[in-house]
């Protein structure tokens, strides 16, 4: 796929946090999104660069209408279920939705011929064993999800990744580290409902509502005792998609790249970042270390420079927390102020 040819993108999940964002990027970059979305978490508000076409991954018939209806060149695929709690409790759900709905884009795909595809895939693919806890992750290291959730990035992946070889598609799947932030334009941000993201919820427990922020484990071995992370800005993420859809592959090649900056932020200092941001202090409390939180993800973002050719231009903690509070204090869409009606605890696993 040539850099700078003009291709029509089917979004997949374009109505939601990531794929909303990626939208605006490909349409800047003049490309034309087309977003197919059956809005059970995300937004219509939120389609802004194109067309929407309402529907579910799972209906192969109607993903194959919307490729012939818009002439798509390429898909870049959001649509899932990604609470890694609930994953726990419907692993049904999540496999049906997260693996049987990629294999039906990938069966419109082939229907159709269209040759790439940039997928959604999770730092929660890989495992804690057999590597250094605390070390850069590279996309070598063991695969031992510990989730249901991360199974299903993990199948979705191998699935893809067998389609590019029996039917020459060309894929990258991009393991994403921790999204955060919002467009600095203030028209899109993060609205999951239930939220299980730190840095929303950090904001809202600063914004003054309910009971404080709960933060899961102060005796992890890392620096200051809490859990170790890598934001990554949700423009960054989306420029990533642009740079992963335009990059040379040849058919039937696949890449699995980590998407972060490198750097690990621990829950203490997201809390005081905001506290900076809000001026004044996040109401938080501690609890017991939560199953299956790995002391440390962070990624090793080497891969990405050399194949991609990214990197991220927004590492600053400061302006990821600024822009997501400036979302937070005036959601364009979602269920308004957030501090009202979110539960009030803290995820530090994705
Ligand atoms: N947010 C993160 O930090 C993060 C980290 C790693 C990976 N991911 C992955 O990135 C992708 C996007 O995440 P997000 O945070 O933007 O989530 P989101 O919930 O905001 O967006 C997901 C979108 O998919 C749509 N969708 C869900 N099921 C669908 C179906 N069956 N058919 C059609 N549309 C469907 C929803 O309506 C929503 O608009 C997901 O696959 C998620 O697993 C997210």
């Amino acid at each position: 796929m040539n850099r700078g040819t003009r291709q029509v993108v089917l979004v997949t999940g374009g109505a939601g946090y990531i794929g909303a964002h990626t939208a605006k990027a490909l349409y800047e970059r003049g490309h034309q999104p087309v977003v197919y979305d059956n809005l059970s978490s995300g937004f219509r508000e939120a389609v802004r660069w194109g067309p929407f076409v309402h529907g579910d991954i799972r209906d192969r018939a109607r993903l194959t209408d919307a490729i012939d209806a818009h002439g798509v060149t390429a898909v870049i695929h959001f649509a899932g279920l990604i609470e890694v709690g609930r994953s726990v409790a419907r692993p049904d759900l999540f496999w049906d939705v997260n693996v049987g709905g990629t294999a039906g884009v990938l069966e419109a795909m082939r229907a159709r011929n269209v040759p790439r595809l940039v997928f959604s895939s999770s730092a929660a693919v890989y495992g804690q064993s057999g590597r250094d806890a605390l070390a850069p992750i590279r996309e070598a290291d063991p695969k031992a999800p510990s989730s249901p959730y991360g199974d299903t990035k993990l199948a979705g992946e191998r699935l893809i990744e067998a389609h590019c070889r029996a039917f020459g598609l060309s894929a990258v799947a991009l393991r994403y580290f921790n999204a955060a932030g919002a467009d600095p334009s203030g028209g899109i941000g993060e609205a999951h409902e239930p939220e299980t993201h730190l840095i929303p919820l950090a904001i809202a427990a600063g914004l003054g509502a309910g009971s404080p922020l709960t933060l899961f484990g102060d005796d992890f071995d890392t620096p200051d005792g809490t859990c170790l992370r890598d934001y990554i800005h949700v423009c960054d993420l989306a420029a990533a998609h642009v740079a992963a859809l335009e990059a040379p592959l040849p058919a039937g090649g696949f890449e699995a790249v980590n998407v972060g900056t490198g750097h690990g932020r621990s829950v203490r200092e997201v809390i005081q970042a905001v506290d900076r941001a809000l001026g004044r202090p996040t109401p938080h409390a501690v609890g017991p270390r939560r199953a299956g939180d790995p002391p440390s993800l962070v990624a090793d973002p080497s891969r990405a420079r050399s194949v991609l050719g990214w990197t991220a231009t927004r590492p600053s903690l400061e302006e990821i927390v600024g822009d997501a509070v400036r979302w937070e204090r005036h959601p364009a869409y979602g269920a308004g102020p957030r501090a009202f009606r979110a539960p009030r605890v803290a995820d530090a696993a994705e």
